[in-house]
């Protein structure tokens, strides 16, 4: 796309999938594959294992460029999806992909996936909805019995606020704190009610 286009989407039109695209194309993005942001990764990857062994089906929401999956590893799942609005992220998180991963172009607040699921995953990225109870309360629905969700935020000024709208929804089965260099993030795992 040429930079006057990508401006004017960005910037005028303020269409988000341009803003995200931008911004992986830029590297701005690069920080999350650094050692400050594995503490988080690490807490996922531990939950998945500890609370469904084997082959899980999992979906990713707000996947970016695949860093989970590429630190959950092929065997500690039968299936993989990984959505996300922003169509760079996804063409690089294609490239790390086994045959088990799926990733798909989406935006959260419309994505219908396929089939159901043992844990749906939204690290870092349930801010980014337009209604996040909704949202979350809405792809719950695409879990299958007894399946869990996992949600993290970075620990600033509104995440005490949006915890307590979520927490509203579902009932907490754990929850963890990591802190880095970086900040604080709060992981939770998540029963619907
Ligand atoms: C802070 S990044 C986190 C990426 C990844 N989950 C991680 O932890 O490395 C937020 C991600 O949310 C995605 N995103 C933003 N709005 C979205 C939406 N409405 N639907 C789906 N993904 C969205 C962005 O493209 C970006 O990849």
């Amino acid at each position: 796309m040429n930079p006057f286009t990508s401006f004017f989407k960005r910037k005028i039109l303020r269409i988000n999938r341009d803003r995200w695209n931008y911004q992986y194309d830029k590297g701005l993005w690069d920080g999350l594959k650094a050692l400050d942001e594995l503490a988080r990764f690490s807490v996922i990857v531990g939950y998945v294992k500890y609370l469904k062994p084997g082959q899980p089906e999992i979906l990713e929401i707000g996947c970016g460029e695949g860093l989970l999956q590429q630190r959950l590893q092929e065997q500690n799942y039968g299936r993989y999806v990984g959505t996300d609005i922003s169509d760079s992220a996804i063409e690089r998180a294609k490239a790390a992909a086994d045959p088990k991963c799926t990733y798909l172009v989406g935006d959260m607040d419309k994505y219908e996936p396929e089939g159901t699921f043992d844990m749906i995953i939204f690290n870092e990225v349930i801010y980014y909805s337009k209604h996040p109870l909704q949202t979350l309360q809405r792809l719950a629905t695409y879990l299958k019995p007894q399946g869990l969700l996992i949600v993290t935020i970075n620990d600033h000024k509104h995440s005490d606020e949006l915890w307590n709208s979520i927490k509203g929804g579902f009932k907490l089965l754990d929850e963890t704190k990591t802190i880095t260099a970086k900040g604080s993030c709060v992981c939770n795992v998540l029963v619907p009610v």
